[in-house]
């Protein structure tokens, strides 16, 4: 496990790194006080040391197949720039009402609430720009990452999952399929094509293709029940974000469903599901089953 979690870190430094070099946002020489603060609200949230697990999923993917960092590391960029605008949005006091994230005041309440939808806004407008535009990839394959990316966004992806979440807010009794599919959509879907994206990348093939997103369902289920549970039992010390929001707001969760005994116990299964279902890419796939289990005991 320290092992993994060393990689994952060596990746996600490379990531950052790259990260602290692309040109995102308005141009940097740029003097209007709109233009200045909106870039300053988007690097505030890029650069405020979220774990990058989901560009370190597309560059674990990526490599499976060998596929060149100069690729890869534009696509994970992309992923990483959508959901930084879905956590700046989540946090608004129109949805989940956060004061903290990634150990620092949540986005509007140091640039105000209009200036972070618009940080959101341009995170993930600008993402498809960066994506349409990754050199060394050929165009149907860009395409297909574009319609990926849209995808796990939007309202048969993370949008849609974010829209049961606040409609089902403070319902007495949820069905169980109401709640996996909820997680699937919200944290699933991102997740999923994170993972797909690196394989896409890379030109696996499909049976390949549709592992990986096999794989990356049964993480995306790992991730939201671990998060559920870390909202119950971490602290903002660890996480970097408020805690026991969930209960406070009547939320559908994994916990709120099942208990913490239960809860766990499924965290355990879904991570074994996960391992096994890479089985098709043999030791090769020690790095995605490291990943795997790293989200079932993670603290932060
Ligand atoms: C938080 O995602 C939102 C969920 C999908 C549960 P992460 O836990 O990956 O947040 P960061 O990127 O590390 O801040
Ligand atoms: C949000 O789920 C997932 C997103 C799409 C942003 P949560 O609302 O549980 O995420 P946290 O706990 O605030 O990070
Ligand atoms: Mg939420
Ligand atoms: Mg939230
Ligand atoms: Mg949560």
């Amino acid at each position: 496990m320290t092992d993994i979690k060393t990689t994952i870190a060596m990746e996600a430094a490379a990531f950052e790194t790259w990260l602290r070099h692309a040109a995102i946002g308005p141009g940097a020489g740029e003097t209007d006080g709109g233009l200045k603060t909106l870039c300053e609200a988007m690097a505030y949230s890029l650069f405020a040391g979220g774990k990058r697990i989901r560009p370190v999923l597309t560059l674990t993917a990526g490599r499976l197949f060998a596929a060149a960092d100069r690729v890869l590391l534009p696509v994970a960029a992309a992923f990483e720039m959508v959901h930084t605008y879905s956590l700046i949005h989540d946090d608004l006091p129109a949805m989940d009402d956060d004061n903290f994230r990634r150990g620092r005041p949540t986005n509007h309440r140091v640039h105000g609430e209009g200036m972070a939808i618009l940080a959101g806004d341009a995170l993930l407008t600008d993402a498809f720009r960066l994506l349409a535009g990754v050199s060394g990839l050929d165009a149907d394959v860009r395409c297909r990452l574009v319609a990926l990316l849209a995808g796990a966004a939007g309202s048969q992806g993370m949008v849609g999952g974010q829209a049961m979440d606040l409609f089902h807010e403070g319902s007495e009794a949820v069905d169980a399929d109401v709640l996996w599919r909820l997680q699937a959509l919200k944290t699933g879907a991102m997740l999923t094509g994170a993972v797909v994206a690196g394989g896409l990348a890379g030109g696996a093939g499909e049976e390949e293709l549709a592992a990986l997103e096999d794989y990356g369902r049964a993480i995306g289920r790992a991730f939201q029940v671990a998060d559920d549970i870390l909202d119950e039992t971490g602290t903002l010390a660890e996480l970097g974000k408020d805690i026991g929001s969930d209960r406070e707001r009547g939320k559908v969760t994994a916990v709120s469903l099942l208990g913490l005994d239960a809860a766990r116990k499924l965290l355990a299964e879904t991570v074994e599901k996960a391992c096994a279902v890479l089985a098709v890419f043999g030791s090769r796939a020690v790095l995605l089953q490291g990943i795997a289990r790293y989200i079932a005991t993670r603290r932060s």
